[in-house]
């Protein structure tokens, strides 16, 4: 089936790089929050990303104003109802993302396909809200999504192929280069990235190395664009914490415990550059 109509449920850090990301391909994009305010706090996002990529010259200021009127808003999800594709991204809570799926599966058309951003949970589980099981997938973005090149195509043992080749053509349609991966808890990137993180966390606070020479360490050691610390402040901590709980309780492997640290960061609000401090300070 092709995709001509994009819906985006949430308008957060990966609701907007989403929306943001289909809108500039060209896609007409609705994207719904749970207040105006959200939406505003949202749009302005995309705003800011799409002028830090005229600044860098990937964009045009016409390819921004065109981007922007692409993209809708609305606080009624009933406004998917003519969508062919929506693709949920909002907290890592599995009850609410049922929730949001059975609406969905009540509001889209019947050949809509309903896709997850999950970046670990059980996509079958949210498959089974609806009475949809083969149109139902994840396809996990990665921050920040207009940067990031990669999306994870997430197969549960219910989805058609069809789906399955709609969202590949879907994904290089928007420029990404995707890979599949089973829906186990984290797929492919999050298992691997989930281990790393904690590890890094534990060696910082069993004062086996300070946090600078830890990041120090995987950018000039590793190659990798930015340290461990600084990508969990990117990403947020209490996202990380929810993501380590969660691959914990299902895979039971001491690797994925979340470290005290991180708990305790959670419980002061320090969740990283969204509120000003993580393992860093953002306020200055
Ligand atoms: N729109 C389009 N392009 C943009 C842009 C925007 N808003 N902002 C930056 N860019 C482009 C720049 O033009 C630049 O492109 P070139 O290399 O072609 O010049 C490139 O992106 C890098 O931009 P900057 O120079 O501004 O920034 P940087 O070099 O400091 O890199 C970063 C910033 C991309 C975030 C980099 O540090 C990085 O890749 N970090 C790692 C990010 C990562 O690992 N993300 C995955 C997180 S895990 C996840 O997301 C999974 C999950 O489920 C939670």
């Amino acid at each position: 089936m092709e995709i001509k109509k994009v819906g985006v449920v949430g308008c957060g850090i990966m609701g907007a790089g989403i929306a943001e990301t289909c809108a500039k391909a060209g896609y007409p994009v609705i994207v719904s929050e749970v207040n105006q305010q959200l939406l505003d706090k949202g749009m302005a996002t995309i705003n800011n990303s799409l002028s830090k990529a005229v600044d860098r010259g990937k964009i045009t200021d016409a390819d921004k104003a065109t981007t922007l009127g692409n993209i809708k808003t609305t606080t009624n999800m009933e406004d998917f109802k003519d969508c062919d594709l929506v693709i949920e991204a909002i907290i890592e809570k599995l009850d609410l993302k049922k929730k949001i799926f059975a609406d969905l599966d009540r509001i889209c058309p019947a050949q809509a396909i309903l896709a997850t951003n999950t970046s670990c949970l059980s996509v079958i589980e949210m498959a089974a809200a609806t009475k949809r099981l083969d149109k139902v997938m994840g396809l996990h973005f990665f921050n920040p999504v207009p940067v990031m090149k990669l999306l994870e195509l997430v197969k549960t043992i219910s989805t058609s192929d069809e789906t399955l080749s709609a969202a590949r053509v879907f994904g290089q349609a928007i420029g990404k280069v995707v890979i599949v991966a089973p829906d186990a808890p984290g797929f492919i990137v999050n298992r691997l990235l989930c281990s790393l993180q904690a590890e890094a966390v534990r060696m910082v606070e069993t004062g086996i190395a300070t946090k600078e020479d830890l990041d120090q360490g995987a950018v000039l050691g590793l190659n990798h664009p930015m340290g461990p610390l600084s990508l969990l402040d990117l990403v947020g901590i209490d996202t990380a914490l929810e993501v380590m709980n969660y691959m914990y309780d299902e895979l039971k492997e001491p690797k994925f415990a979340p470290p005290v640290l991180i708990k305790k960061m959670v419980a002061a609000g320090q969740y990283g550059r969204k509120s000003g401090k993580g393992f860093y300070d953002y306020k200055k």
